[in-house]
Protein backbone atom coordinates (compact mmCIF):
# COMPACT_ATOMS: atom_id res chain seq x y z
CA UNK A 1 0.00 0.00 0.00
CA UNK A 2 1.27 3.53 -0.85
CA UNK A 3 0.03 6.63 0.67
CA UNK A 4 -0.56 10.26 -1.45
CA UNK A 5 -1.41 13.22 -0.10
CA UNK A 6 -3.45 15.83 -2.72
CA UNK A 7 -3.16 13.90 -5.65
CA UNK A 8 -6.45 12.21 -6.39
CA UNK A 9 -8.10 12.55 -9.98
CA UNK A 10 -10.98 12.82 -10.91
CA UNK A 11 -11.08 9.34 -12.19
CA UNK A 12 -9.87 8.03 -9.01
CA UNK A 13 -12.60 9.84 -7.20
CA UNK A 14 -15.32 8.39 -8.86
CA UNK A 15 -14.12 4.99 -9.20
CA UNK A 16 -14.21 5.20 -5.10
CA UNK A 17 -17.26 7.22 -5.02
CA UNK A 18 -19.17 4.34 -6.88
CA UNK A 19 -17.27 1.47 -5.46
CA UNK A 20 -19.27 2.48 -2.06
CA UNK A 21 -22.25 2.98 -3.25
CA UNK A 22 -22.45 6.81 -3.67
CA UNK A 23 -22.47 6.91 -7.41
CA UNK A 24 -20.50 9.10 -9.66
CA UNK A 25 -20.22 12.75 -10.23
CA UNK A 26 -19.85 15.28 -12.69
CA UNK A 27 -16.49 15.50 -13.54
CA UNK A 28 -16.60 19.29 -13.63
CA UNK A 29 -18.04 19.42 -10.13
CA UNK A 30 -15.19 17.00 -9.03
CA UNK A 31 -12.49 18.85 -10.41
CA UNK A 32 -13.62 22.21 -8.37
CA UNK A 33 -14.33 20.14 -5.58
CA UNK A 34 -10.95 19.23 -5.39
CA UNK A 35 -9.18 22.23 -6.03
CA UNK A 36 -11.49 23.50 -3.36
CA UNK A 37 -10.02 20.90 -0.70
CA UNK A 38 -7.66 21.90 1.85
CA UNK A 39 -6.06 18.74 1.91
CA UNK A 40 -6.53 15.15 0.87
CA UNK A 41 -5.00 11.29 1.02
CA UNK A 42 -5.38 8.70 -0.67
CA UNK A 43 -4.29 4.91 -0.70
CA UNK A 44 -3.04 2.73 -3.33
CA UNK A 45 -2.44 -0.67 -3.67
CA UNK A 46 -0.02 -1.17 -6.71
CA UNK A 47 -1.30 1.75 -9.07
CA UNK A 48 -5.41 1.18 -7.92
CA UNK A 49 -6.43 3.64 -5.96
CA UNK A 50 -8.05 1.69 -2.73
CA UNK A 51 -9.28 4.92 -0.40
CA UNK A 52 -9.50 7.92 0.41
CA UNK A 53 -10.44 11.08 2.70
CA UNK A 54 -10.54 14.72 2.65
CA UNK A 55 -10.24 17.73 4.43
CA UNK A 56 -12.63 21.27 3.79
CA UNK A 57 -13.00 24.04 5.51
CA UNK A 58 -11.16 27.96 6.66
CA UNK A 59 -8.37 26.55 8.03
CA UNK A 60 -8.80 29.02 10.99
CA UNK A 61 -12.35 28.12 12.62
CA UNK A 62 -13.83 24.91 11.09
CA UNK A 63 -12.46 22.08 9.94
CA UNK A 64 -14.93 19.36 7.85
CA UNK A 65 -13.62 15.64 7.35
CA UNK A 66 -15.43 14.45 4.21
CA UNK A 67 -15.43 11.45 2.01
CA UNK A 68 -13.68 8.81 3.52
CA UNK A 69 -14.17 5.61 1.69
CA UNK A 70 -12.49 2.60 1.29
CA UNK A 71 -12.99 -0.10 -1.58
CA UNK A 72 -15.76 -2.52 0.12
CA UNK A 73 -12.88 -5.39 -1.04
CA UNK A 74 -10.47 -3.30 1.02
CA UNK A 75 -12.51 -2.68 4.26
CA UNK A 76 -11.51 -3.94 7.42
CA UNK A 77 -7.46 -4.41 6.67
CA UNK A 78 -6.79 -0.57 8.67
CA UNK A 79 -7.00 1.25 5.49
CA UNK A 80 -9.85 3.66 6.70
CA UNK A 81 -7.38 3.73 10.16
CA UNK A 82 -4.56 5.04 7.94
CA UNK A 83 -6.71 7.16 6.20
CA UNK A 84 -8.11 9.39 9.75
CA UNK A 85 -4.70 8.67 11.18
CA UNK A 86 -3.16 11.10 8.38
CA UNK A 87 -6.45 13.61 7.87
CA UNK A 88 -5.64 13.59 12.07
CA UNK A 89 -2.51 14.49 11.36
CA UNK A 90 -3.08 17.66 9.34
CA UNK A 91 -5.93 18.64 11.62
CA UNK A 92 -3.02 18.69 14.32
CA UNK A 93 -0.94 21.44 12.60
CA UNK A 94 -4.30 23.33 12.07
CA UNK A 95 -4.99 22.62 15.53
CA UNK A 96 -1.31 23.55 17.00
CA UNK A 97 -2.13 27.05 15.16
CA UNK A 98 -5.44 27.20 16.45
CA UNK A 99 -6.35 25.69 19.65
CA UNK A 100 -10.28 26.23 19.12
CA UNK A 101 -10.48 24.87 15.76
CA UNK A 102 -13.78 22.99 15.53
CA UNK A 103 -13.12 19.61 13.47
CA UNK A 104 -16.59 18.06 12.54
CA UNK A 105 -17.54 15.19 10.18
CA UNK A 106 -20.89 13.71 9.12
CA UNK A 107 -21.01 10.18 9.81
CA UNK A 108 -23.14 7.88 7.19
CA UNK A 109 -25.81 5.87 9.10
CA UNK A 110 -23.71 3.03 11.10
CA UNK A 111 -20.60 4.81 10.63
CA UNK A 112 -20.42 6.81 14.16
CA UNK A 113 -18.34 4.05 15.37
CA UNK A 114 -15.86 4.26 13.41
CA UNK A 115 -15.33 7.46 14.04
CA UNK A 116 -15.62 7.05 18.04
CA UNK A 117 -12.49 5.15 17.63
CA UNK A 118 -10.50 8.62 16.62
CA UNK A 119 -11.98 10.61 19.29
CA UNK A 120 -15.43 11.73 17.66
CA UNK A 121 -18.59 12.51 19.91
CA UNK A 122 -22.20 12.02 18.33
CA UNK A 123 -23.42 16.31 19.05
CA UNK A 124 -26.23 14.94 21.53
CA UNK A 125 -23.50 13.57 23.88
CA UNK A 126 -21.98 17.40 23.55
CA UNK A 127 -25.54 18.29 24.45
CA UNK A 128 -25.59 19.93 20.92
CA UNK A 129 -28.36 19.96 18.83
CA UNK A 130 -28.36 17.61 16.01
CA UNK A 131 -26.37 17.93 12.35
CA UNK A 132 -28.72 19.22 9.68
CA UNK A 133 -28.57 19.09 6.17
CA UNK A 134 -31.15 21.45 3.47
CA UNK A 135 -33.82 19.46 2.55
CA UNK A 136 -33.12 17.24 -0.93
CA UNK A 137 -30.12 15.05 -0.01
CA UNK A 138 -30.74 11.30 -0.82
CA UNK A 139 -28.33 8.63 0.33
C1 LIG B 1 -16.24 3.46 7.20
C2 LIG B 1 -15.00 2.97 6.41
C3 LIG B 1 -14.25 4.18 5.89
C4 LIG B 1 -14.10 2.16 7.36
O1 LIG B 1 -12.93 1.79 6.64
P1 LIG B 1 -12.15 0.42 6.92
O2 LIG B 1 -10.94 0.42 6.08
O3 LIG B 1 -13.09 -0.73 6.78
O4 LIG B 1 -11.78 0.62 8.45
P2 LIG B 1 -10.61 -0.11 9.28
O5 LIG B 1 -10.32 -1.46 8.68
O6 LIG B 1 -9.48 0.82 9.44
O7 LIG B 1 -11.38 -0.31 10.65
C5 LIG B 1 -10.85 0.13 11.86
C6 LIG B 1 -11.69 -0.40 12.97
O8 LIG B 1 -12.99 0.21 12.92
C7 LIG B 1 -13.99 -0.78 12.96
N1 LIG B 1 -15.12 -0.33 12.18
C8 LIG B 1 -15.23 -0.26 10.84
N2 LIG B 1 -16.45 0.18 10.48
C9 LIG B 1 -17.11 0.41 11.66
C10 LIG B 1 -18.43 0.87 11.98
N3 LIG B 1 -19.30 1.19 11.03
N4 LIG B 1 -18.77 0.97 13.28
C11 LIG B 1 -17.90 0.63 14.26
N5 LIG B 1 -16.64 0.19 14.02
C12 LIG B 1 -16.26 0.08 12.73
C13 LIG B 1 -13.35 -2.02 12.37
O9 LIG B 1 -14.00 -3.18 12.82
C14 LIG B 1 -11.93 -1.92 12.89
O10 LIG B 1 -11.88 -2.45 14.19
P3 LIG B 1 -10.58 -3.30 14.69
O11 LIG B 1 -9.41 -2.34 14.56
O12 LIG B 1 -10.92 -3.63 16.09
O13 LIG B 1 -10.48 -4.45 13.77
C15 LIG B 1 -15.41 2.03 5.28
O14 LIG B 1 -16.26 1.03 5.81
C16 LIG B 1 -16.12 2.68 4.11
O15 LIG B 1 -15.48 3.25 3.23
N6 LIG B 1 -17.46 2.58 4.03
C17 LIG B 1 -18.21 3.06 2.88
C18 LIG B 1 -18.20 4.54 2.77
C19 LIG B 1 -18.67 5.23 4.01
O16 LIG B 1 -19.75 4.98 4.51
N7 LIG B 1 -17.84 6.14 4.52
C20 LIG B 1 -18.15 6.89 5.69
C21 LIG B 1 -18.70 8.20 5.29
S1 LIG B 1 -19.14 9.13 6.70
Amino acid sequence: MNIKENNITVAEYNILYEKVGWGTREESEVAEALKNTIYSVSIYDASNIIGFGRIIGDKTIFLYIQDVMVDPKYQNRGVGTLIMRNLLKKINEYQSKYPDIRVYLGASKGKEGFYERFGFIKRSVANLGEGMILEGYEE
